[in-house]
């Protein structure tokens, strides 16, 4: 059974789509676009009767190894503030808060930006035990 995952794609400078070209404009102060590559995750999770077992590390950790051979320079994720349970792996995963957003009226709903810079010597630092499987599609 599929017990967690995680969405990601590359972020540019130059995004066309309407939503992106925000995103960029929210993070352009924050992340240094030019000349480097971004690998933006989107969405993640762990199915709640799984969690605390390691899987979430273990995708991170092959996300990265995967990103580091891909040229992938840096990683960006969004949360909220009040995803206490995100906020804390990401503290865990040594994810770096790069913004924080707040908006008009609750500070709970404020967005947290986190980043991680994809230096080959955090490969090192990875603890999963992990067997990867490619699926072709
Ligand atoms: C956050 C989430 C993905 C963690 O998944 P998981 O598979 O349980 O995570 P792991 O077991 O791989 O734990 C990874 C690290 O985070 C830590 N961690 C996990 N859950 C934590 C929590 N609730 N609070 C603090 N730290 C936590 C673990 O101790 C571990 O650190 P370690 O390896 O240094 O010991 C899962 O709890 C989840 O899906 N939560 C809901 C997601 C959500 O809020 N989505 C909203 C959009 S952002």
């Amino acid at each position: 059974m599929p017990v967690s995952f995680k969405v990601a794609h590359e972020i540019r400078e130059d995004e066309t789509e309407p939503k992106l070209i925000d995103l960029v404009d929210r993070l352009r102060d924050h992340i240094v676009f030019p000349g480097r590559r971004i690998l933006y995750t989107w969405i993640g999770g762990t199915r709640r009767d799984w969690r605390g077992q390691g899987h979430f590390r273990a995708l991170t950790e092959q996300q990265e190894m995967w990103a580091i051979a891909q040229g992938f320079d840096e990683v960006v994720v969004k949360t909220k503030n009040r995803f206490y349970e995100m906020r804390g792996t990401l503290d865990h995963l040594r994810f770096e808060v790069v913004k924080y957003r707040t908006p008009s009226r609750h500070n709970a709903e404020s967005k947290v930006y986190l980043s991680k810079k994809l230096v080959p010597e955090l490969l090192g630092r990875h603890r999963s035990a992990r067997t990867v499987v490619q699926a072709t599609i």
